[in-house]
Parts: structure tokens; C-alpha cells; sequence
């Protein structure tokens, strides 16, 4: 496979904490509703489900946000649930509510039944990483992703989004034994399919851990971490002559971030809930850190856009040695205004770029 050569590495030189010229950016579900083009495109293909796989259409609505934006990553348009619709369990995403399995996991008997996917199910995502790379023409790397053993069960037992995880906490207390085999099983399928990703072209991976936050403490270790370490354990880490960085994104996961920094991964993202340069003194120069300025802050005047965004910057401190890569601490609201973005990703560069040469 020969793609083109890529032009800006930034983002995977800030990610290894190698010197850079300026802070990369580059924002959670980039590729989504906020913009106008991307319904346009949604509404041609029909549904979610119809859009993530057909690889042209994936393809246009991953590049949509980098005709707009000088953004310094592409991230696969897909989703985190790909895997438990690879397995049978019937993904459909209701317009307005979000995603429903029309079999999820409730019984013994469905949890036995339970078992890795084969990768040909999910060979249109691959199909779309390679495509994407080629269109991309090398202006930026592509990310590819899924979410963490622990967030996906979630969707798998609940069945749906939950607001309390009732069912899968339940199974947690009272039958650990079963989910336990869930887990085990959703990690084996991530690793093949990150594998699989990487192999197609994706030149960084990232790990969605959206739910690990509603964990206890203790639980949390147990059933998210200690997964999510065996998925990063199980990554092919170099290809085309490069390092393939890992990020892990624990959402709600800063209270353990010393332990999330040692699992492994090349790159922790964080929420807006604690401050970088306070994570940064905990966790040392161990990892890079992606984030975190809240989602909430594009829809402020522009000076106030401006100026969070520069307190994110000085707050992870320096610019120069890499390790900071800007992103949202979560997913960019629908309701974002498209202008509010470039306003950041403007901020963003040309703030950076002058802290690094003062
Ligand atoms: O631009 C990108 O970031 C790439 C594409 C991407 C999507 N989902 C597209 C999408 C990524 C990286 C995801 C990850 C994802 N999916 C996560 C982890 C990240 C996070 O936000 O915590 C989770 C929890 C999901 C599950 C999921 N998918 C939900 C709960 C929903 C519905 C609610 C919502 O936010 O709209 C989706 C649907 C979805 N996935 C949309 C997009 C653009 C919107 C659906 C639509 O167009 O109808």
C-alpha cells in the first residue's frame, strides 16, 4: 500500500512529545452534526448506520471539517459500535435518541453466546481508513479509534445510552463472572479491530473510555482500566517506518490519571474537569495530554472563545517540546456555530506559535 507522503506531522510529533512549531488541534465528533454539510450528506445517505458504511460517504463527511479548518488531524468517520453490530446485536440509531441494540445482553445464555466478530463484518470501515488516507493526499494523519471494552458493554448490556448504568452495574455486583466475560471478549475484538485499522492505514489510534467515569473507585481499575491496558498491550506501534501513537481517553478519568498514565499508551486525553498543567505535574512528561477546553466555551462571545483557549495553553505550559495536543475536553455540540470554530483553531495556532518563539 503507497500513500501519499505525509505534509504536517505535527499532531504525531506532539503526540511522541517531540519538538513542534505550534500547538496541533483537533476536535472530538469533528465530523458530525454542527455542520450543515454533514446533515446534507446524512440526510443523501438516510441513516447513521448507511452513511458510516459506505466508504465514499464516510470518506467526504471525514474531510468535510478539514475544508473549513486548518485542523492538524482527520479522525475516521465510524463509530464506537461497530464492534457489538459486528456481533450480531442489531444497531440502529433512532433519529433523536441516539443508539439502540435490538439484542442486548440481559440473559446468561446471551453472554455465553457472545463471541468475537469476524473482522470480514467490518472490513467497510477498513475499506474507508484506506480510502480516506489516499483523498487525504497526506495534508494531515487519520486517526482511527474505538471505544473501550468497559463503554461498549455498556451500550451492550444497557441496550441503549443510560443515565444511571443500572443494568451493567448490576451485573457488575451481582455477577461479575458474566461481565467479566463480556469484557475479555469486547477486548479481543478491539485489539483486531485497532489491528485491522492500523494495518488498512490509520497512523494513530485512539480509545474512547466515554463511560469509565461513572465507575467506583476500585471498579474502575477492574473493569475499565485493567481492560483497556490489554487492548493498548495487544497494538502493533510502528508501521510505515513511523511510531503509531495510542491515545486513551477516560472521560471523568482525571481523579486517576497516574494510573491511566501507566498503562502504556503514548498519549492521555482529559476532560475540562482538571487543569493540564496540574495533570502534567502528576503524571511528569510519562505521556502527552490531549485537551481540554470545554465544548460549552463556542458559544461565548469570540474574545472569550480566544481567551480560554489560550488559558489551556499557558496552563499545559510550554509549547516548544511537544506533548500537548488541544483538542475539546468531549464531543463538539450540534448546536455549536460553525464561525465559533474558527475562531479556536485560529487562537489555537497563532497563539501557540507565538508562546513557542518569544
Ligand atoms: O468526528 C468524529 O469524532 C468521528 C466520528 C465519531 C462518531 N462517534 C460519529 C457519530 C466518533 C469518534 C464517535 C465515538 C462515539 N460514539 C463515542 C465515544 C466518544 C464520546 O462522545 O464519548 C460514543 C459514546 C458513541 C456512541 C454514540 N454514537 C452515541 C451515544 C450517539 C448518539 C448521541 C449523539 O451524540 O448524537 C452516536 C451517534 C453518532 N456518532 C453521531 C456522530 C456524528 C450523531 C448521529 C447522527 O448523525 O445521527
Amino acid at each position: 500500500m503507497n500513500f501519499p507522503t505525509l505534509k504536517n506531522d505535527i499532531f504525531l510529533r506532539a503526540l511522541m512529545r517531540e519538538p513542534v512549531p505550534y500547538t496541533p488541534m483537533w476536535m472530538m465528533r469533528q465530523a458530525g452534526r454542527y455542520l450543515p454539510e454533514y446533515n446534507e450528506t446524512r440526510a443523501r445517505a438516510g441513516s447513521f448506520m448507511a452513511l458510516a458504511q459506505n466508504r465514499e460517504y464516510a470518506c467526504e463527511v471525514t474531510l468535510q471539517p478539514l475544508h473549513r479548518y486548518k485542523l492538524d488531524a482527520a479522525i475516521l468517520f465510524s463509530d464506537i459500535l461497530t464492534i457489538p453490530h459486528a456481533m450480531g446485536l442489531g444497531l440502529d440509531f433512532v433519529a433523536g435518541e441516539g443508539p439502540r441494540f435490538e439484542y442486548p445482553l440481559r440473559s446468561e445464555d446471551d453472554v455465553r453466546k457472545l463471541a468475537v466478530p469476524d473482522m470480514d463484518r467490518l472490513q467497510y470501515v477498513f475499506d474507508a481508513v484506506t480510502l480516506i488516507r489516499h483523498e487525504l493526499d497526506g495534508r494531515v494523519p487519520l486517526i482511527g479509534f474505538a471505544g473501550s471494552p468497559w463503554t461498549i458493554g455498556c451500550y451492550m448490556v444497557e441496550g441503549q445510552s443510560s443515565s444511571d448504568y443500572r443494568l451493567i452495574k448490576t451485573m457488575l455486583y451481582a455477577r461479575p463472572d458474566l461481565l467479566h466475560r463480556i469484557l475479555q471478549v469486547n477486548t479481543e475484538a478491539t485489539i483486531q479491530y485497532l489491528n485491522a485499522q492500523i494495518q488498512a492505514g490509520a497512523q494513530a489510534v485512539m480509545i474512547f473510555d466515554s463511560w469509565g467515569g461513572v465507575l467506583a473507585d476500585g471498579a474502575f481499575q477492574e473493569f475499565s482500566l485493567a481492560y483497556t491496558k490489554k487492548v493498548v498491550d495487544g497494538l502493533v506501534r510502528e508501521r510505515e517506518g513511523r511510531k503509531v501513537p495510542v491515545i486513551v481517553f477516560t472521560k471523568g478519568g482525571a481523579l486517576w490519571a497516574e494510573e491511566i498514565a501507566a498503562i502504556g499508551a503514548d498519549a492521555m486525553g482529559l476532560d475540562w474537569t482538571a487543569g493540564l498543567g496540574k495533570i502534567r505535574r502528576q503524571v511528569g512528561d510519562s505521556v502527552a495530554l490531549q485537551g481540554n477546553l470545554d465544548p460549552h466555551v463556542l458559544f461565548a462571545p469570540e474574545a472569550t472563545i480566544r481567551a480560554e483557549a489560550r488559558r489551556v495553553i499557558d496552563d499545559f505550559g510550554t509549547v516548544g517540546k511537544g506533548g500537548h495536543v488541544f483538542n475539546l475536553g468531549h464531543g463538539i455540540s450540534r448546536f455549536t456555530p460553525p464561525e465559533a470554530v474558527l475562531a479556536l483553531v485560529d487562537e489555537v495556532h497563532t497563539y501557540s506559535r507565538r508562546m513557542h518563539t518569544e
